[in-house]
């Protein structure tokens, strides 16, 4: 399972790509309203630190302006993914999208077959909210595992991008569901390098290294 940030913080990206354990970075308009930048320049910012898939949601409500929108967004910069809603211009979007060869990202999934839809329309990456579905007393998790199975039963290529992860149990469970792609916020990725017996052991290495020189 690849690792994406779920962020358009660019100090977090940086210190999280430093790592060389981020594949690729999502935003929403949400994420970006926080930063308080122009869209484009933060996009071609984490363009210019991370190699991989960076998706730029488009808010456009029809389908011809969510065509035109997905078109300027890729013609951004090539790692650039354009994100769509899953609705049903959404839908048409993605398949007029895919048909000139741009990659999209269906967002805001909330059931399996919203899933089997995205991917038959011809989406790269399919994006399943977890947390959100957990929020309102689901398993948002099951229909990570229903989207794996569906999409391998039937050899679609659509990638599962296990979205609104709000812990590190989220993202273990998302890779056991065989996820091919985990966006996880700066502080859970920060979270997953930490655990007390490292803390632990460290401390006690350091302190019976007294009489030790590594060189
Ligand atoms: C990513 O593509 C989603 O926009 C994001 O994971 C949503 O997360 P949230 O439900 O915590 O806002």
């Amino acid at each position: 399972m690849r690792l994406f940030l779920d962020t358009a913080n660019i100090d977090d990206i940086r210190r999280c790509a430093a790592m060389g354990v981020v594949s690729g970075v999502t935003t929403n308009p949400t994420l970006l309203a926080k930063e308080g930048v122009e869209y484009r320049d933060r996009i071609l910012e984490i363009c210019e630190v991370v190699d991989g898939p960076i998706s730029a949601e488009g808010v456009a409500l029809t389908a011809d302006e969510l065509v035109e929108e997905g078109r300027r967004i890729a013609s951004w910069h090539e790692s650039v993914v354009v994100k769509v809603a899953m609705t049903e211009p959404g839908l048409e979007a993605i398949s007029r999208l895919a048909a000139e060869g741009i990659s999209t990202n269906c967002t805001l999934i909330f059931s399996a077959n919203q899933v089997l839809l995205a991917a038959r329309a011809g989406a790269t990456f399919v994006s399943p909210f977890v947390g959100r579905l957990d929020d309102g007393g689901q398993d948002g998790m099951e229909m990570v595992r229903e989207a794996v199975q569906i999409l391998e039963t039937f050899h679609l290529p659509a990638q599962v991008l296990a979205a609104s992860l709000r812990h590190t149990r989220h993202v273990t469970e998302a890779a056991l569901a065989g996820a091919h792609v985990a966006t996880v916020p700066p502080a859970v990725l920060l979270q997953m390098v930490k655990h007390p017996l490292t803390d632990a052991g460290i401390e006690r290495f350091l302190a019976d290294s007294t009489n030790y020189s590594a060189v």
